[in-house]
């Protein structure tokens, strides 16, 4: 790429170290994406005729082909996409499957894409074992086509020489389209490509993830209806505090899940701008109209400054800080479950699809979901220090040091869409123990602020109101009683206050209906919350 000025061969040793071809070969629909942006950009300046634009971009797009489809389309071998829709699964499934075959051996890999012939006997065992496989859901299993697959680790090892995503796309153009493939980087540098191929990615996982937030948000909002008017004790301090609706509860997470919605979309927004026609850092060396690539790529327009658009990684920031404020609640939501699935809460039994058990002690279930769901936002949380501590020091405008930002976000990216591809699922099959929820929450004078709103309703003071509630609190434990088994004569030897309305007031329902404010956990309240939730979900989506 940049050999011209060199004497000397590199290192191999440095070599090797620096490349960043191992990890950025995800980046391969970017970096076409943006590729033939920018064709179509030096087209119009008049660096390429019609044809040839319409050459290049044939030519990316059978580069791009690589990874969409694993197996070429030649006469004699097996077409992946068609296969795939006649067994009714994926291209990636049945390149995993007959990566496990002990028949599948080197002949099978071509150009780094498997090459299987119509007669191969390999060929008969694969459409015999996806046919036999019923109800197989292989479209969104883990090992899904936007992880890192098998494909991409044979194109790494398919193309050592390849320094990064931007010299292979390079390499791999020149095999097929010859020397015009050298024409595309006229006007282009590569900071301003790999600063464009991250903000594609960036507002891809951005996508996905307010996708499955939602999905995630829409769960909580079914368990909150089936909750109905079902109750909880809330803590403070991790003290039973007062009683809640179980759905009032759930809903708290449903309102963090709607600013992590509203942090996405903002850093989405903030980010759609192009950097393409920026050069390495003072802006293209030709004409280029900016608007052509930055249309053909979905932003909003073109960077305003290509010392900040090469060097800028704000995105990155944007994007892992809100997903480390997501993983914050969502962990929180973790340790709320791994608590009250304790025996000692006993609020729900966990789930045995997402619990496991253990190998010395026969009566456990673990809570291995939860904990691990705690552990991975943990990741999202350092990989936002990762990226400030590599950003803070750098002086204007790109350095080498920002490749070595890509790696935590692409672990970021696919920790968010492991644990939103299973936390959705796993809420919906939560089921609550009612029973001991409503007696945790009728249970160790829950009610006491509700006794103490009813003496301040009767004139009292609320500073004397809480003494006077304290007093009776004392008097029911010295005597094993309830604030509503205790006597009337013994309330108002505290208070002249107290009349016999005063055990209507500190119900279980009163107890909830008292917090009457937008907000509040008052029944009807909680009704209006739930239904407004829902529909903010519904019109967002
Ligand atoms: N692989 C490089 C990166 O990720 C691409 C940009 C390289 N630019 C350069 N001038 N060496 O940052």
């Amino acid at each position: 790429m940049w050999s011209g000025r060199f004497r000397e061969p590199l290192d191999r040793t440095f070599e090797q170290w620096q490349r960043s071809f191992p990890f950025d070969v995800r980046l391969l629909p970017q970096e076409v994406a943006a590729s033939k942006a920018h064709a179509r950009m030096i087209a119009a300046a008049g660096i390429l005729s019609e044809a040839e634009l319409e050459a290049m971009i044939e030519g990316l797009d059978a580069v791009g082909d690589i990874s969409a489809e694993g197996m070429p389309d030649e006469p004699g071998l097996v077409n992946p996409r068609q296969l795939g829709a006649e067994l009714g699964t994926t291209p990636g499934s049945i390149r995993r499957w007959l990566r496990r075959q002990p028949e599948f051996s080197s002949h099978h890999v071509k150009w780094a894409r498997i090459a299987l012939a119509l007669d191969d006997p390999l060929l008969l065992k694969l459409k015999t074992h996806f046919a036999v496989q019923e109800n197989l859901n292989l479209g969104d299993g883990f090992a899904g086509e936007a992880s890192f697959d098998t494909t991409y680790a044979d194109l790494v090892s398919s193309a050592p020489h390849a320094e990064d995503i931007h010299h292979f796309v390079e390499l791999q153009l020149t095999k097929l389209i010859g020397d015009l493939a050298l024409k595309l980087h006229t006007g282009r540098s590569r900071n301003e490509q790999i600063a464009t191929d991250m903000r594609l990615f960036v507002r891809e996982g951005v996508d996905r993830t307010t996708k499955g937030l939602r999905n995630w948000a829409l769960a909580l909002v079914e368990l909150a209806e089936r909750a109905g008017g079902a109750v909880m004790p809330s803590y403070t301090h991790l003290q039973r505090a007062e009683p809640v609706l179980v759905a009032h509860w759930l809903l708290a997470y449903v309102s963090m899940i709607e600013r992590d919605l509203a942090r996405l979309a903002d850093a989405r927004k903030r980010m759609n701008l192009c950097p393409l026609g920026s050069g390495a850092v003072a802006g293209a060396t030709l004409a280029l109209d900016r608007s052509i690539a930055a249309e053909a790529l979905g932003f909003d327009g073109p960077t305003t400054n290509s010392m900040d658009a090469t060097s800028d990684r704000d995105f990155l920031l944007d994007f892992t800080q809100a997903l480390a404020t997501l993983g914050v609640h969502i962990s929180r939501f973790a340790e709320e479950l791994t608590l009250y699935s304790t025996a000692e809460f006993g609020f729900l039994d966990l789930p045995e699809a997402f619990s496991t058990g253990s190998s010395a002690m026969p009566q456990k279930k673990n809570p291995d979901f939860t904990e691990l769901i705690r552990g991975k936002c943990a990741r999202l949380v350092g990989v936002t220090t990762t990226l400030a501590v590599l950003i803070k020091g750098l002086p204007l405008a790109y350095n080498k040091d920002l490749q070595e930002g890509q790696e935590p976000v692409f672990d970021a990216a696919d920790t968010i869409d492991g644990i939103l591809r299973v936390l959705p699922g796993f809420t919906c099959s939560l089921r609550f123990r009612f029973d001991r929820m409503k007696s945790a929450a009728t249970t160790g004078y829950l009610n006491a602020m509700a006794a103490a709103t009813y003496l301040s309703n009767k004139g009292v003071p609320f500073r004397k109101a809480h003494e006077i509630i304290g007093n009776a609190v004392r008097l029911g434990l010295e005597s094993g009683r309830e604030l509503n088994e205790l006597k009337l004569e013994d309330l108002r030897q505290l208070s002249d206050a107290f009349a016999e309305d005063f055990f209507a007031a500190i119900t279980l329902e009163a107890t909830l209906d008292c917090h009457d404010v937008v907000g509040g956990t008052a029944r009807a309240r909680v009704g209006a919350a739930l239904a407004a939730a829902k529909r903010n979900l519904e019109e967002n989506s």
